[in-house]
């Protein structure tokens, strides 16, 4: 195909078609976009290059269309237009590093082709002609509609080049791998692993971006796994890196931790798009490196692991600059994953199944998708015989859920009212208190409604109150 079929865009790209004609520019939709149409995919964004100031010929396009909202980022000679949805970019084509955020930004004016030598892949390096006489003309002098078919990542120069003018490329070669399920060209692979102590100096933002839209692919294993190959992983990801090699026994998982938790992740990205769930499935077993210990008759143990991970979450945010508010709930999963499985057994109490699900909350569903996805083991008995355990807790969750309504519980009574019946001011008392209440109604001591919560808060209240006041004169001889 010499000509690319514009779709959707076509009127907006004509646009700056006809506003590139007047003005005697030659100017090019580039990159993601064309790569995208070629292969049939959605597009959002898109990419302009100019052969000239790419800067002046925005702002043409911006007056044209009556637009205030353009953004300049003169260092970096680009600018960036928002119109409805969709992120126009305009860049004038440049010779040297293409990336505008990386630490080099370089704006030497260059041909079309040089501008295409210097981006990351060559099917990033493809341009399509917006000028009228020739519109959707496709120029690609690195053969990435060939790569593109074929299913390669592959540099346009030299991959060590390529890589030196931007070393954040190293991961997103392994990103694009991800999310297109294509092959990254052994050269290139070479120089990654060569090169990869160069992303030290790229900014963590950037790595974690690249890193959320590989956890944010259909297989996200087929990139975390060229990460560690190349030994990317080691020096961005840490903690992810040391679970290889660390063993385990092998009758519900694989043996080794790292390609268990592939599988995991896996596993849960073909049930669910929640990036947060995938990341759960990524930390479940992040302290097992840790809280490894040989026991003579058992084998290898990780006791405590789920709590020690759950503890790992916040730092591993924190210093991956993942965004923090989803830390809560990563955490919950973390620690309660193997929480399920303890309610396998056939003589469970509903009290124990109750206290999950309040634990869990609305994380239930997701976690037990995490628990489903947790098993990896290759036979396919064990397999079904665990299914089958998982949809008996299913059942019983059901059943409780239904008599109880456990879902969004709250105990049915409030810390105001606790203070006004027993005449405290806040403080911890109110909060032990309010606990004997919930461990009531979870363990079936009393029905999950407020009259027999106040009756039993009635009962106990002296006898809690007193221990508290002793304990807090002991304290205070
Ligand atoms: N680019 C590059 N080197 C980088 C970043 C970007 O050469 N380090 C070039 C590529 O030609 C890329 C284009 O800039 O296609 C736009 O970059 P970006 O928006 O980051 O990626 P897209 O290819 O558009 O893909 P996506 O939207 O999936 O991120």
């Amino acid at each position: 195909m010499n000509v690319l079929k514009v779709g959707l865009h076509n009127r907006l790209l004509k646009e700056i078609g006809d506003l590139a004609d007047r003005a005697g520019l030659r100017v090019y939709v580039v990159g993601g976009y064309v790569r995208d149409e070629l292969l049939g995919k959605a597009v959002k964004d898109i990419d302009i290059v100019v052969v000239g100031n790419g800067v002046e010929f925005a702002k043409t396009v911006a007056r044209a269309w009556g637009k205030a909202n353009l953004v300049v980022y003169e260092k970096f000679g680009t600018a960036m237009l928002l119109l409805d949805d969709h992120k126009i970019e305009f860049v004038g084509a440049r010779a040297e590093s293409y990336s505008r955020k990386s630490r080099k930004p370089a704006v030497k004016e260059a041909s079309l082709e040089e501008d295409l030598s210097r981006r990351d892949f060559t099917i990033n390096s493809i341009a399509a002609s917006l000028r009228g006489k020739d519109f959707g003309n496709i120029v690609d002098p690195f053969d990435g509609r060939k790569d593109l078919r074929k299913g390669v990542i592959r540099t346009p120069l030299e991959p060590e080049k390529t890589f030196d003018d931007d070393p954040l490329r190293i991961i997103r070669a392994m990103r694009f791998a991800s999310q297109l399920s294509f092959d990254v060209e052994p050269s290139v692979l070479k120089a990654a692993r060569k090169m990869a102590p160069r992303l030290e100096i790229v900014s963590q933002e950037r790595i974690s971006d690249e890193f959320l839209k590989i956890m944010g692919s259909t297989k996200p294993s087929v990139g975390l796994q060229l990460m560690f190959d190349a030994g990317v992983m080691k020096i961005v990801f840490p903690d992810v890196f040391a679970l290889a090699g660390v063993e385990q026994r092998k009758e519900y998982h694989h043996k080794d931790v790292f390609l268990h938790t592939m599988k995991v992740v896996d596993n849960v990205a073909e049930k669910s798009e929640s990036l947060w769930l995938r990341f759960a499935a990524l930390l479940h077993d992040i302290a097992k490196p840790k809280t490894k210990a040989f026991k003579e008759d058992v084998g290898w143990t990780f006791h405590g692991h789920e709590e020690a991970g759950a503890r790992m979450v916040k730092p591993i945010f924190r210093r991956m600059k993942f965004p923090m508010e989803h830390v809560p709930f990563v955490e919950k999963l973390v620690r309660l994953h193997l929480r399920p499985m303890a309610l396998v057994d056939d003589l469970v109490t509903d009290s124990a199944v109750r206290r999950l699900m309040f634990e869990a909350g609305d994380e239930i569903d997701d976690l037990m998708i995490l628990c489903r996805a947790d098993i990896t083991s290759k036979n396919p008995k064990m397999v079904e015989q665990v299914r089958r355990n998982y949809e008996n807790v299913a059942r019983k969750m059901k059943e409780v859920e239904e008599k109880d309504h456990l879902r969004h519980w709250q105990p049915p009574v409030k810390g105001e009212e606790i203070m006004k019946v027993c005449g405290i001011e806040p403080g911890r008392a109110v909060g032990r208190l309010k606990q004997r209440i919930t461990d009531a109604v979870l363990d079936g001591v009393i029905p999950n409604d407020h009259d027999a919560a106040l009756k039993y808060l009635l009962e106990i209240k002296d006898e809690i109150l007193s221990t508290m006041s002793e304990i807090r004169e002991k304290h205070a001889e």
